[in-house]
């Protein structure tokens, strides 16, 4: 603004005046180059194309372009600079007048190195993204100077190695992103001081080992570490013993075979753990027991054919257990969750040979309100499994069932939650007759289970053989008993009729007495009937 009015000036006072002109054009010379010396530090700077420069945020932002070198004319009082999806090539000596930078974004940029001592006067600097560059080394003299920054992103480089102390002079740093490298080796001491280090991520490398023992031990505030996407092949014993704060551990296609029994040894403050996509033959069964407070659990993409019973024994906290895309999966043993009495999501989807849930595989659990079933080979689901009524969730679509009698209760149950329920619905695959009908759509008689149904048929024959027993029983009974009731037979005329009107007065007593009791106690109606047919026995049947 000020810089357009003086300008503006000076071609008035030019125009005025012709026989002076010589002077003018100085006095325009002076108050130009006064300008551009006074611009940078008044704050009134060049900002460059395809960037937004705001002097009272002190914010400049870059958007995608093709800036190649740091710009150097901005407003040096700036805190915050963002030039990313640019031609970057290297941070050069210009960084240098940037000193009141507290976040800077330099992501996505062409960056193949970074020179030593590049932020040597950045002590103010919390955040630095330098991802997705082509970074290919950093030493012990890059981050020289970042004494207060939290945040440092160097993912999708390719940084092959961390050296002996390369990220000791940040002493504040708490998320460092190292993930998508080519990081095959790490000095034990590269990680050295940063004990307020909570989030790293190493995952998307070349790490064939785990690190040395000394490299996490001095990360004492670890909390979440990411180690997928690498080759480890085995974990041995103890291999995050010095981790004791460590709440998230995420080793998703990590290349795992095989896990020692005390791989997460001192790990006691876990509560998630990823440990899908690896080609573990067995669940680890051992080695989780150890998690006490372990709450949710990945395990799907693995080689393993069978959850045995007691499989995940010794979790006792464990609310969500997701093992999807298992391919071999067949069974699940009875009592294969047994323990996890606090199991709330159980996420067993996409198991393409799942095809046996034994009896009581499914435990009762209180808290269990959501269970995936979806795209696994069941054929059929015992009522007996789970109350499954009591499912707030339940997806059991793109499984090959028969609609047959056994599944009359599952075609109950989803017509009675029926709105409750947004999910695809299930869908026949056999009887052939049947295949491509929802379950839900059938009518009962198709079920099968009004026609020569099993259990009618057991029921049936349990009848028929309880009668024979009987038969036999009375006919036994009759006929050891045979004299007294021959005697009983001959004395039969005699006794008669004393009983028979011991009956009689019996029932008029009765009436008399107990009427008035009887009123009080039952209806009208039934007392009148009461009467009536007591009344009538003698009538008709002397
Ligand atoms: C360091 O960062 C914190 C915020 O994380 C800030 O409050 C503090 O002022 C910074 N110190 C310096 C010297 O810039
Ligand atoms: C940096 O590393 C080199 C070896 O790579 C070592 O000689 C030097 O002492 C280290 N400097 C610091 C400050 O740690
Ligand atoms: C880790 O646990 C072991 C026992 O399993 C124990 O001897 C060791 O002191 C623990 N480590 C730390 C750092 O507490
Ligand atoms: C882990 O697997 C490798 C290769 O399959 C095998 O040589 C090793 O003995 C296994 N270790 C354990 C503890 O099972
Ligand atoms: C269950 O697992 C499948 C397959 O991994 C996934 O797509 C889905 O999001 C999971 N559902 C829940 C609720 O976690
Ligand atoms: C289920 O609900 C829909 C509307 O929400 C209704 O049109 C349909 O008739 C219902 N089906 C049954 C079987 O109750």
């Amino acid at each position: 603004m000020s810089r357009r009015r003086s300008s503006a000036m000076a071609i008035t006072m030019s125009s005025s005046s012709s026989s002076s002109m010589w002077c003018w054009w100085w006095a325009v010379l002076v108050v130009a180059l006064g300008l551009l010396l006074v611009v940078p530090t008044n704050g009134l700077a060049n900002c460059p194309n395809g960037c937004e420069c705001d002097d009272e945020t002190l914010m400049v932002n870059c958007g995608v372009g093709t800036l190649d070198v740091l710009p150097i004319a901005l407003n040096p009082s700036i805190q915050r600079l963002v030039i990313k999806n640019n031609k970057l090539k290297t941070i050069d000596s210009s960084m240098t007048f940037y000193s009141q930078l507290t976040f800077l974004d330099l992501s996505y940029n062409d960056m193949v190195s970074l020179p030593e001592d590049s932020f040597k006067y950045h002590a103010k600097l919390q955040q630095l993204h330098l991802n997705h560059n082509k970074i290919g080394q950093v030493s012990n003299r890059t981050f020289r100077g970042l004494s207060n920054l939290s945040v440092l992103n160097l993912r999708g480089n390719l940084l092959a190695e961390l050296e002996y102390g390369c990220f000791t002079p940040m002493l504040k740093l708490e998320e460092l992103n190292l993930g998508q490298n080519r990081i095959s080796h790490i000095d034990a001491h590269a990680l050295d001081k940063l004990s307020q280090l909570r989030v790293l991520y190493l995952d998307d490398n070349t790490l064939t080992t785990m690190p040395a023992e000394l490299t996490f031990k001095a990360l004492p505030n670890l909390a979440e570490l990411y180690l997928g996407t690498n080759s480890f092949m085995s974990l041995p014993a103890g291999s995050f013993k010095e981790l004791l704060g460590l709440t998230h551990l995420d080793m998703r296609g990590a290349g795992l075979h095989n896990i020692s029994s005390a791989a997460f040894a001192n790990l006691s403050a876990l509560r998630y753990l990823d440990l899908s996509d690896n080609r573990l033959a067995a669940v680890p069964t051992a080695a989780l027991a150890t998690l006490g407070r372990l709450e949710q659990l990945y395990l799907g993409q693995n080689d393993f054919q069978s959850i045995a019973s007691g499989a995940f024994e010794g979790l006792r906290e464990l609310r969500q257990l997701h093992i999807s895309g298992a391919q071999h999966l067949q069974r699940i043993d009875a009592g294969a969750f047994v323990g996890n009495s606090n199991l709330e999501l159980l996420n067993l989807s996409s198991n393409k040979q799942l095809s046996v849930l034994q009896p009581s595989a499914l435990a009762s659990f209180p808290h269990l309100h959501t269970v995936l079933l979806k795209e696994n080979q069941l054929h059929t689901l015992a009522d007996a499994l789970l109350p499954w009524a009591d499912l707030q969730t339940l997806e059991l679509a793109d499984n090959p069932f028969v609609c047959d009698c056994q599944l009359m209760w599952l075609r109950n149950l989803l017509i009675s939650r029926n709105g409750s329920q947004q999910h695809a619905p299930v869908i026949c695959g056999y009887p052939a007759n049947l295949r491509g009908l929802p379950l839900t759509q059938l009518a009962e008689p198709l079920l099968g289970c009004a026609h020569g149904a099993a259990n009618k048929q057991a029921i049936i024959g349990i009848v028929v053989v309880v009668c024979a027993a009987l038969t036999t029983g009375l006919a036994l009974v009759l006929y050891t008993c045979r004299r007294r009731l021959r005697e009983l037979i001959k004395g039969h005329s005699a006794l008669g009729r004393k009983e028979r009107e011991y009956q009689k007065t019996f029932s008029d007593e009765e009436y008399m007495t107990r009427a008035p009791a009887g009123a009080a106690a039952y209806p009208s109606f039934n007392s009148q009937h009461y009467l009536g047919s007591r009344a009538g026995i003698p009538v008709t049947e002397l």
